[in-house]
């Protein structure tokens, strides 16, 4: 398996272009299901989870092409995928493929919405809690889809096809609006989602949608509106900037200290986490081609934040931020609100010499003048990557081990990085 290994103790300078966003890559390429016509996705990630969901798309007999490079793309470009799904063969997602991504349970909307049947295997994914999925059922079968739950799959059926309705979410959840968004787009009559996530990756889709045909509006607001249509179409579309990747790069620059610009990054995507990068005492400058980041001289605050849906700090940032508060001149308090269980980098944190204490859910980080380097074990995702961000600074070597995650969703890490002058590089085997 894999391995990264990293030296510390280099500034970053340079650019790092950022990818697309990966959580709004996975629902465009499901939306692709809704419509017999073909769906052209620009500036789609290389991850592996978009391979995977290639391959669960694949299964249910989706056609995707993707493109290659074309003379005067920069490097680092992301592919353009052109998704058809024209005859949909199968309308089960079977759990060989299904447990290796969460959000490929999220098939089960479209496949209702135009097939009125599907048959899917409840999801797996980061080991982040137990995750369940109770609220994108509610909202199916608000919908009017029969639901029975059958060794391991989720058995759902809408004979006369699904019915608009209004659907009110406890808790704001983003598969949940995304399930119910795309199912209520071919569904008969009005659709309103209340409680809706505002997370601007729900946007994208909707806007992607609306081009497709559909009549979605209030994305980006609570309350959702979607008239139901009959069929629709093919259209073109480019996937918005991983904001996500973007805070990620932020948090190590201010981390190392140095200058980089993170291009094609949009700052009004990760507000909240620009702000408390200033608060910990960095310099964010947005200009025309993303952000600029910096941190000169000045050493790390310690900052009190809390996880929230968007616009609030995210919870798909929170390890990258303990990792930066590792070395803070005082104690920081960093509390989960979304994910329970998901402090799974604490324990690996600590063998860098990292003083963190958990309560509860919220985590004291007590800083460190040094960190030492370790080998330390990614777990999930945004975990295995606070480990890179802590490496980056610790004396020494820091092997990361099992790094299948991070490709799930940093595209070409290593490279971006040792561009910007930090010593990392990947070990195969
Ligand atoms: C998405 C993101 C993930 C991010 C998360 C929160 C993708 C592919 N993944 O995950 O990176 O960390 O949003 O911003 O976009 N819940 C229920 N019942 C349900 C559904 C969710 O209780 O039926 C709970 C979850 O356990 C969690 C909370 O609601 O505690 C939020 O989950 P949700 O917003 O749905 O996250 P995901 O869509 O899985």
């Amino acid at each position: 398996m894999d391995r990264i290994r990293i030296v510390g103790g280099s500034k970053l300078n340079g650019t790092i272009p950022i990818s697309g966003a990966k959580n709004a890559a996975l629902p465009l390429m499901i939306a692709g299901l809704l419509t017999d016509e073909t769906l052209i996705l620009d500036n789609v990630p290389r991850l592996a989870d978009v391979a995977q969901l290639q391959r669960i798309l694949g299964n249910h007999g989706v056609d995707i092409m993707s493109a290659g490079k074309r003379p005067g793309d920069h490097e680092y470009q992301g592919q353009t995928l052109h998704i058809s799904a024209a005859n949909i063969i199968d309308t089960t997602a079977p759990y060989e493929l299904v447990s290796k991504m969460r959000a490929s349970f999220w098939v089960i909307a479209p496949l209702l919405a135009r097939m009125h049947e599907a048959k899917v295997s409840l999801p797996g994914g980061c080991a982040i809690g137990t995750r369940p999925v109770d609220l994108l059922i509610m909202a199916l079968e608000k919908l009017g889809a029969e639901l029975t739950i059958d060794g391991g799959y989720v058995i759902a059926k809408a004979p006369g096809g699904l019915k608009g309705a209004e659907i009110d979410f406890a808790k704001v959840t983003v598969s949940g609006t995304h399930v119910a968004l795309m199912a209520a787009t071919l569904a008969k009559g009005t659709t309103v989602i209340n409680n809706a996530a505002c997370e601007p990756e729900i946007v994208d889709v909707a806007d992607c949608l609306n081009k497709m045909g559909a009549r979605i509006s209030g994305a980006g607001t609570p309350t959702i509106t979607i008239e139901g249509v009959a069929k629709l179409n093919g259209t073109r579309h480019t996937v918005l900037p991983d904001r996500i990747e973007t805070g990620t790069y932020a948090m190590a620059v201010a981390m190392t200290g140095g200058d980089v610009q993170l291009s094609g990054a949009r700052p009004e995507l990760l507000q909240s986490a620009l702000d408390v990068l200033v608060e910990a005492g960095a310099t964010v400058t947005p200009n025309n081609d993303g952000i600029r980041i910096s941190r000169n001289g000045v050493g790390i605050k310690p900052v009190n934040v809390s996880t929230a849906p968007f616009p609030g700090f995210p919870t798909d940032l929170q390890a990258q931020l303990m990792a930066l508060m590792t070395t803070a001149t005082g104690s920081s308090h960093i509390t989960e609100t979304i994910f329970e269980n998901r402090f799974m980098h604490v324990q690996e944190l600590a063998r860098f010499g990292a003083r963190i204490h958990l309560d509860g859910e919220t985590a004291t980080i007590d800083g460190t003048a040094k960190l030492r380097g370790a080998p330390v074990m990614a777990t999930d995702l945004r975990a295995s990557v606070s480990l890179v961000i802590a490496g980056l600074v610790a004396e020494g070597e820091t092997m990361v081990n099992r790094i299948y995650h991070l490709d799930r969703g940093f595209e070409r890490l290593e490279e971006k990085l040792s561009a910007c002058g930090a010593t990392i590089e990947r070990i195969s085997g």
